[in-house]
């Protein structure tokens, strides 16, 4: 098991403007492992999904509501997300995962937000109580840097060197 060398958790309210500054935070804490541009891109759009479903499912009609964000980042360039409402649940999970399945079709919703959570991360677990609240948890592990990347970038190299040459992917 890979050591985790990072973690932070959030709580904020379930209003709309709270998905920039969720994916903001998360792209901030991200920049740490360097990523590519279009990882950092496939990480803050998967966070962006599952803030939108707990705001606009999860508290639909409520005021009030606080959504979770947990974030841990491993040795291994594994990045863990948790993200949590207490809101109305799921009752049928493995439905609402389904590719163009919504509840709100009304909204012009296109029922993918599942669908780009599982093809921007690596694994995505979703876990719901009826009445109680959804949990998920996405997992991606970054791709490796190449020495001379990371040392473009002003990542320490293996002898805990720094040089900051570059500027930081946001
Ligand atoms: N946190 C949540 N709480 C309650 N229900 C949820 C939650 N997240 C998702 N759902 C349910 O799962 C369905 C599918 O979610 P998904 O994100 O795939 O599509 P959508 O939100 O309906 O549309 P889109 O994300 O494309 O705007 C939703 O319509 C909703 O019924
Ligand atoms: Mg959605």
């Amino acid at each position: 098991m890979k050591k985790c060398i990072n973690e932070m958790k959030l709580s904020f309210l379930a209003v709309g403007e709270n998905e920039a500054f969720a994916r903001a935070c998360v792209s901030s804490f991200l920049s740490q492992l360097d990523p590519f541009v279009s990882e950092l891109a496939e990480v803050k759009t998967a966070v962006s999904e599952a803030v939108t479903n707990c705001i606009v499912h999860g508290y639909r009609g409520r005021s009030g509501g606080v959504v979770s964000l947990q974030m841990r980042l491993y040795s291994d360039r594994r990045v863990y997300i948790k993200i949590r409402d207490k809101g109305c649940g799921i009752v049928d999970i493995e439905q609402a995962m389904q590719p163009l399945f919504t509840t709100a079709p009304e909204e012009e919703r296109a029922g993918l937000g599942f669908s780009v959570m599982e093809s921007f991360t690596d694994r995505l677990r979703v876990r719901s109580s009826p009445g109680k609240g959804t949990s998920l948890v996405m997992e991606k592990t970054l791709k490796e840097r190449t020495a001379d990347e990371s040392l473009e970038n002003g990542i320490s190299d293996k002898s805990g060197r720094k040089s900051r040459t570059g500027t930081s992917v946001r």
